[in-house]
């Protein structure tokens, strides 16, 4: 499908699905156990409806915001997320590119399948805002390093990743393992039939099985504490720490008592604790319960964030920005940078739309009253 006939951000997905291997696919796509946490995040945007308000100038809109001071030209960034070369070999210099272009900013993930240092070369404007993923490290000393070397690249932000201490169960991606290695070993009984399906099979195996397979989280620490851990990562950089994953009021809380920068509430991407609360649904409590945390640091989202009306309802309800993940893994394994970019305009329209609708003409004006969450089963 020609990019050009790509209406909406979902569906780079089946664009995707058709250009690249099944492996890579799975582990794309694959969440925890039934999947129910990641198909949940997208669907309960549509528990949130809107209040429009009507009769306000609406000729200009600006849809600008800041990241923890950065300029961003929507409300979005790209969430980090691994091993973007197994769609594309380019991977994720084609997020960065993208996001460059289009004004936004990216979150570059621990686990990428480029060297720090090639992401930031890929920068198009050395003044182009890069963000740091940190898995940490259970070795301090190691933890440094990896800081350091951002700091050096110039990243501007550290996003402490605090809800993977050990890889959730992810079937869909144990399941495309085992069946890429039953094909490998039918086609061993008759190779002399299918010379071309064996180099298939094998390319993907070399190129892309190692990738996943090898990415265990053993060095990772699992022991981390908010006694320790913070204070610790506080003295060792002076970057702007956000914690990556609060998935509930009371850790939203102590984060803003630790006097942390920011908290991204995210479950990542469903992919870990199973029948985790949908990303939208913890920022909502959060705004009902402890309003005051809004002033004391930026809260951000991720999880299942496919529309214009997503972002907006976030933003009415306080978020500083939302996150994607998988849509831009999925777009720039079909269309490299192109396909980046393509995402961010799509959403750039749709939140300018829906801003003239809602009678925002700036993002300022997007207030929680805005907002309001239906239960239809209990009207
Ligand atoms: C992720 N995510 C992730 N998070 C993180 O902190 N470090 C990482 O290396 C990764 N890797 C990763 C790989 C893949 C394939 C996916 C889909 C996700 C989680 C990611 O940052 C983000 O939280 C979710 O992707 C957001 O949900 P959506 O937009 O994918 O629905």
């Amino acid at each position: 499908k020609p990019l050009s006939q790509i209406l909406n951000v979902t569906e780079f997905e089946e664009a995707a699905r058709k250009v690249v291997s099944y492996k890579a696919f799975a582990y794309f796509k694959s969440a925890a156990d039934d999947e129910i946490t990641v198909r949940e995040n997208a669907r309960a945007f549509s528990r949130f409806y809107f209040h429009p308000r009507i009769l306000r100038r609406l000729s200009v809109i600006d849809t600008s915001t800041t990241i923890l001071g950065y300029k961003s030209a929507i409300p979005m960034f790209v969430s980090g997320a691994a091993l973007a070369k197994l769609g594309h070999p380019l991977g994720e210099a084609n997020i960065t590119v993208g996001a460059g272009r289009s004004g936004i900013i990216q979150m570059v993930s621990s686990n990428a399948s480029l060297s720090y240092e090639e992401i930031a070369n890929s920068r198009v404007r050395p003044d182009q805002i890069l963000f740091f993923q940190l898995y940490k490290n259970n070795d301090n000393a190691k933890a440094v390093e990896r800081i350091r070397e951002v700091e050096r690249l110039g990243f501007k932000a550290i996003f402490l990743t605090v809800d993977a201490p050990f890889i959730g169960n992810r079937e869909r991606d144990v399941r495309a393992a085992w069946e890429l290695e039953d094909i490998n070993a039918i086609e061993k009984q008759d190779s002399a039939d299918v010379p071309l399906m064996k180099q298939q099979v094998e390319e993907e195996i070399d190129g892309n099985l190692d990738g996943t397979v090898g990415l265990s989280l053993a060095h990772d620490d699992v022991d981390m504490t908010w006694e320790e851990t913070i204070p610790w990562l506080r003295s060792v950089t002076k970057l702007p720490i956000i914690l990556k994953g609060i998935q509930s009021v009371q850790d939203a809380v102590l984060a803003a008592e630790a006097g942390l920068d920011g908290i991204l509430v995210s479950n990542h991407g469903g992919r870990q604790l199973e029948y985790a609360l949908p990303s939208i649904e913890v920022l909502y409590r959060i705004r009902k319960q402890r309003p005051d945390l809004f002033t004391k640091m930026e809260i951000y989202l991720d999880g299942g964030v496919r529309r214009g009306t997503d972002i907006l309802k976030a933003v009415c309800l306080g978020a500083k920005a939302c996150g994607l993940g998988r849509p831009f893994l999925y777009a720039q394994s079909a269309y490299g940078a192109a396909g980046v970019v393509k995402v961010i305009r799509i959403l750039e329209r749709e939140i300018v739309l829906g801003m003239r609708m809602l009678g925002a003409r700036s993002i300022d004006e997007l207030v929680p009253e805005m907002v309001e969450r239906v239960d239809w089963d209990a009207i």
